[in-house]
């Protein structure tokens, strides 16, 4: 199995990535024991396939260091230079407070060691407090650090779209922010989007699939109670359910998205997938993959092999219509951490 080309996306000239990422937030331990053999041995089949593009962070339990095991087993199996066909995107997310020049970069060291790389792909730096103007100082020493080689390119997760306002006129060059994005949780549309379009910070998605849920597993089921939703996810996205318009509504979407799925001959999750792909300034959507345990590699190719056409937004809309604005509810991207 190969993806076709519509499967890459240009990040910055000298980064192209797969449109659909491998998350490992899944491999953290909040989603069930993971064995570390069988995952890093999984993760040749996502490479061999065409996702070759992952996204972890410093706190995904052994994340890091699974990325480092991958990356050596290939340099053995494959030859050092086809290293190159691999991109890794971690996160940095610190205790707000004073951001020194050490200890950024002790930070970033201990990520380059367990990855094994000699310098990061894409460094997404979350920060928790936006009362704490302290993450400008961090993002200083973090270009200084680019600068110098030990970072390809900054990234921002959970920015809201004024404090990416207040990063553009700092002066630090971003090229994405990875954000929940899912026809439950639109709030990129509200502002960020366009900010991003027009100063070329690119969005990645998360929560699209919602753990799981945003699946033929889940049409036609009775709610869920709380002992049923055994990952992280899975709890995380049924709250969000519930602020957005709840279980019954949550089944008129999966109702109407299985529809528009037997009409392309896809599943469920690849038609949330797709819709949230073709949104504007979408680089990318990304896929929780709980190594070892659970694989959907075959389905989420079938992604690239068609698009939504007019009639499916149509009969997607007046679901969404009935839900609350969670941008009123909740306000901008990254305001549930806060
Ligand atoms: N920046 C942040 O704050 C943040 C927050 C959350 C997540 N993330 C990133 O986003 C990634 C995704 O995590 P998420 O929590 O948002 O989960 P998600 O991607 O919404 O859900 C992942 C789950 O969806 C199911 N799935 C995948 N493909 C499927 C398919 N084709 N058909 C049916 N089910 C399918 C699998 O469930 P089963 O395993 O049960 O089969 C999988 O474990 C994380 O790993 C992380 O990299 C970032």
């Amino acid at each position: 199995m190969s993806l076709p080309p519509s499967a890459r996306f240009r990040l910055t000239d000298d980064l192209s990535i797969c449109r659909i990422l491998n998350g490992m937030w899944q491999v953290s331990g909040a989603h069930g024991a993971i064995e570390p053999g069988p995952a890093v041995d999984e993760m040749f089949a996502y490479h061999d396939a065409g996702f070759t593009t992952w996204d972890l962070a410093d706190h995904y339990g052994p994340a890091e260091d699974f990325i480092g095991n991958f990356r050596r087993l290939f340099a053995a199996r494959h030859g050092v230079e086809r290293l190159a066909e691999i991109q890794a995107f971690t996160k940095w997310v610190p205790h707000p407070g004073r951001m020194t020049r050490r200890l950024v970069e002790e930070a970033v060291e201990v990520s380059l060691r367990r990855m094994g790389v000699e310098r990061l792909d894409l460094l997404q730096f979350h920060w928790w407090d936006n009362s704490d103007e302290n993450y400008l100082e961090a993002l200083d020493h973090l270009a200084d650090l680019r600068d110098e080689g030990k970072i390809r390119h900054l990234a921002l997760t959970n920015f809201d779209t004024e404090r990416l306002r207040i990063i553009a006129e700092h002066g630090v060059l971003i090229v994405s922010n990875q954000v929940q994005y899912s026809l439950v949780d639109r709030r990129p549309e509200a502002r960020m989007a366009a900010f991003g379009g027009a100063r070329g910070t690119t969005l990645l998605a998360y929560g699209t699939l919602l753990g799981g849920l945003l699946s033929e597993k889940y049409l036609g089921r009775p709610e869920p109670a709380r002992a049923e939703l055994t990952t992280a996810s899975l709890q995380k996205y049924k709250r969000m359910i519930d602020t957005w318009g709840g279980w019954a509504l949550f089944q008129q979407l999966l109702a109407v998205l299985k529809q528009i799925a037997d009409k392309h001959q896809v599943s469920i999750a690849n038609v949330g997938v797709r819709y949230i792909l073709e949104r504007p300034s979408v680089a990318g959507v990304i896929v929780g993959a709980r190594l070892g345990v659970t694989e959907h590699i075959a389905d989420n190719a079938r992604v690239f092999g068609f698009a939504l056409d007019n009639a499916d937004h149509a009969t997607i809309e007046p679901v969404l219509a009935k839900s609350r604005d969670l941008m009123t509810v909740i306000g901008d991207c990254g305001d549930e951490y806060r």
